[in-house]
């Protein structure tokens, strides 16, 4: 008699989403896991659940520190995770220990935009309480210069500015599948986006904009 072999479920590797506040990591990490058929889970989210409390509300009650310790738990459950698209929040990197863990099962992505794109999307919010300072335009570029050494600890940068939902997911895509199984280099930053070589000047012309929301 032939003997059967079942077939063990492969393991994915997760996505996950870093990137400054406003790069499009939520709606970008939502789409995605749609495409994609995996799920999808946000840091900050886990953190509002399990505290039952408001990240703003976290930040007026226990300050950044108080944030910062929670982050880190959200991280430890989410690093568990397999086949999952996870977001985080734009200070997740600011802690050594939290992108290595993420690391261990995922291929890490940094959303990145300009400072002026940023603003637009996100100047005008009031739930991000990093963001609630008498400048915020300033404050977006002293923090981007202050994060930039954390945020190029992801595998692979993706710029969205002046790009749409669509090509920034068909780069992030195309990447995941080609690397899914493939042992990953440990920090190694490949840029794609606006001046990738690999998008046509018809295809930037021809592609119109979208707005975003986070
Ligand atoms: C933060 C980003 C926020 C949230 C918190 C702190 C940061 O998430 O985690 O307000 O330090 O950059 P988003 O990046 O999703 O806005």
């Amino acid at each position: 008699m032939r003997k059967q072999f079942k077939q063990t479920p492969k393991r994915n590797p997760n996505i996950v989403l870093i990137g400054f506040m406003g790069t499009g990591k939520t709606s970008i990490g939502k789409r995605l896991s749609a495409q994609l058929r995996m799920r999808y889970i946000d840091t900050d989210n886990v953190i509002e659940r399990d505290s039952q409390r408001r990240i703003s509300d976290i930040f007026a009650e226990d300050g950044e520190a108080g944030f910062r310790k929670l982050e880190s738990e959200a991280v430890d459950k989410v690093s568990k995770l397999y086949n999952f698209v996870i977001s985080t929040g734009g200070g997740v990197v600011l802690k050594e220990s939290n992108v290595s863990k993420l690391k261990e099962n995922s291929i890490v992505f940094c959303l990145t935009a300009s400072p002026e794109e940023i603003y637009k999307r996100v100047g005008h919010q009031t739930h991000r309480p990093l963001l609630q300072t008498p400048d915020a335009m300033d404050t977006i570029r002293t923090m981007l210069a202050e994060r930039a050494p954390y945020y190029a600890k992801a595998d692979h940068t993706i710029e969205t500015t002046e790009r749409t939902f669509d090509e920034v997911i068909a780069d992030i895509r195309r990447i995941y599948l080609r690397t899914r199984y493939s042992s990953k280099p440990k920090y190694n930053t490949k840029r794609y986006g606006k001046n990738s070589a690999r998008r046509t000047q018809r295809e930037q012309l021809s592609t119109p904009r979208r707005s975003r929301n986070s």
